[in-house]
């Protein structure tokens, strides 16, 4: 098996659901993981090998004009906002579509010179949309799959695009296409049916031209029986003397999409109708992710404003109710934390899955659980339907959801969090990529490029 995505892990410590999903993946089924260098190139041909895991890491160098144009532009500056509902945030520019493509075609070229012919080629998410297009041309005619991991589009948002119809040219080159949730295939059907290109077959499949394709959700997950152990040793108080009592745990990188201002303001409301005595704290980590993009740097800017003003406001001498750490924290150390916060708030506008809200249930004590608040529009929603449910958009319900998740009695926690568990157990980590890998085998290999 042959994995290609952008990120791969690189040593220092890296946040985001694909890479600590894939890891756990290769880490069991071994294979080769093909990712960016962290280190720039000068557009090199060669695939550099980076030291010894259970599985083989090769990596591409970007020049630093890729890194600008592909990276920071089209990928997380037109698709990322395209995917998550803020095409007011898309920025479009020539050199970033370019670069785009001209950085899939290479990637493209080094794959087909390591490929055998019974290889599966297992593609992931938004940075890599034209990459099988690309290695058809080549001549491969492996099996070829590929995974989204943020939402997909709807219809009416792929009009941004300068090319919208070559959304799904691109996505019709592979074998299988996987995504995370029963609306986002329902979403892409809906792409498809109104393409005159596409045509339903009886079987389900997609005849797109002269190619054939299928579509189905596969919701990832987390490998549950490692985390919760992780969760339940002891030996250390991940807060040493500081410990802050009480407490409501937030983990997502620093996005717009991750709804962290709002969920301060929440806090804040709560706080300010909170029971005489209580003083809860909001542990959240929020590691710093994309930079370099404007949208990136104002939502840090925003947020830090607010965490400031919330703690001048209700802060006392020995109280402050907000720790915010803007650093990543190593996935041990967050699942004893996970276990000891009594509320875990995932308050995303838009959200593919979301592993943080099955990493919170995996990490809780049975017997003495903590409860999940979970925004309706994160992917782990669809089938989590017993955790808290909120609307990020809505402040005030956001509130009174913190208020119910503090006060909520013993039997109903343990009922709400027998059904998450439930969910998180049967999707885990191993059945999502068994499932995956299964499906794409038993695909119809290309029908363009017979093998
Ligand atoms: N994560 C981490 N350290 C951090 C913050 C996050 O290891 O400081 C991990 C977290 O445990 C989870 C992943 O990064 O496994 C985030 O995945 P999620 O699906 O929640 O969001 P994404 O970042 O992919 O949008
Ligand atoms: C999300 C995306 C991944 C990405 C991760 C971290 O999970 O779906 O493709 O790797 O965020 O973002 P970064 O830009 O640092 O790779």
């Amino acid at each position: 098996m042959i994995v290609v995505s952008n990120r791969i892990p690189t040593g220092e410590s890296v946040s985001g659901g694909l890479v600590v999903a894939l890891h756990d993946t290769l880490g069991c089924a071994g294979g080769i993981w093909i990712g960016a260098h962290p280190e720039p190139g000068i557009g090199e041909e060669t695939l550099d090998e980076l030291g010894l895991t259970p599985y083989r890491r090769l990596a591409f160098r970007l020049t630093e004009e890729e890194q600008k144009n592909y990276y920071l532009g089209y990928a997380n500056s037109v698709l990322w906002p395209l995917c998550h509902r803020r095409g007011d945030l898309v920025e479009m520019r020539p050199e970033y579509g370019a670069a785009y493509q001209a950085v899939n075609a290479r990637v493209a070229r080094m794959v087909g010179k390591i490929a055998r012919h019974d290889d599966l080629i297992w593609v992931h998410d938004y940075h890599f949309l034209p990459l099988a297009k690309e290695m058809r041309a080549l001549g491969l005619a492996n099996r070829i799959g590929f995974f989204l991991h943020v939402p997909f589009p709807a219809l009416g948002d792929l009009s941004v695009l300068s090319q919208p119809e070559r959304f799904a040219d691109d996505l019709a080159h592979y074998n299988l296409i996987g995504l995370q949730t029963r609306s986002d295939v329902a979403r892409c059907l809906e792409m498809f049916r109104a393409d005159p290109r596409a045509e339903f077959m009886p079987d389900g499949g997609i005849k797109f031209l002269d190619r054939i394709t299928a579509v189905r959700s596969f919701p990832i997950g987390i490998d549950t029986a490692g985390f919760a152990e992780d969760a339940a040793q002891e030996a250390v108080n991940p807060f040493g003397r500081g410990d802050p009592g009480r407490f409501l745990i937030g983990v997502d990188r620093l996005d717009y999409s991750k709804g962290l201002p709002n969920r301060f303001r929440a806090f804040a409301r709560y706080l300010e109708n909170r029971p005489a005595g209580s003083r809860p704290c909001l542990v959240q980590i929020a590691p710093p992710t994309r930079q370099q993009v404007r949208a990136y740097q104002d939502i840090t800017r925003e947020l830090e404003e607010i965490a400031g003003h919330v703690n001048g406001t209700f802060a006392e001498l020995d109280w402050t109710p907000i720790r915010y750490i803007h650093r990543s924290v190593p996935r041990v150390e967050l699942a004893r934390l996970y276990r000891k916060a009594s509320v875990g708030l995932v308050t995303s506008f838009a959200d593919g899955m979301n592993l943080v809200a099955k990493e919170y249930v995996a990490a809780q004590d049975p017997k003495n659980p903590g409860v999940l608040l979970l925004s309706r529009f994160a992917g782990a929603a669809e089938d989590m339907t017993d955790a808290l449910q909120i609307n990020p958009y809505d402040v005030e319900d956001v509130a009174t959801a913190i208020s119910t998740a503090l006060d909520m009695p013993l039997e109903e926690r343990q009922r709400r969090h027998a059904s998450c568990l439930d969910v998180v157990g049967r999707t885990d980590v191993t059945i999502w990529s068994t499932a995956f890998l299964r499906a794409l085998m038993t695909c119809i290999p290309s029908m363009t490029f017979p093998g």
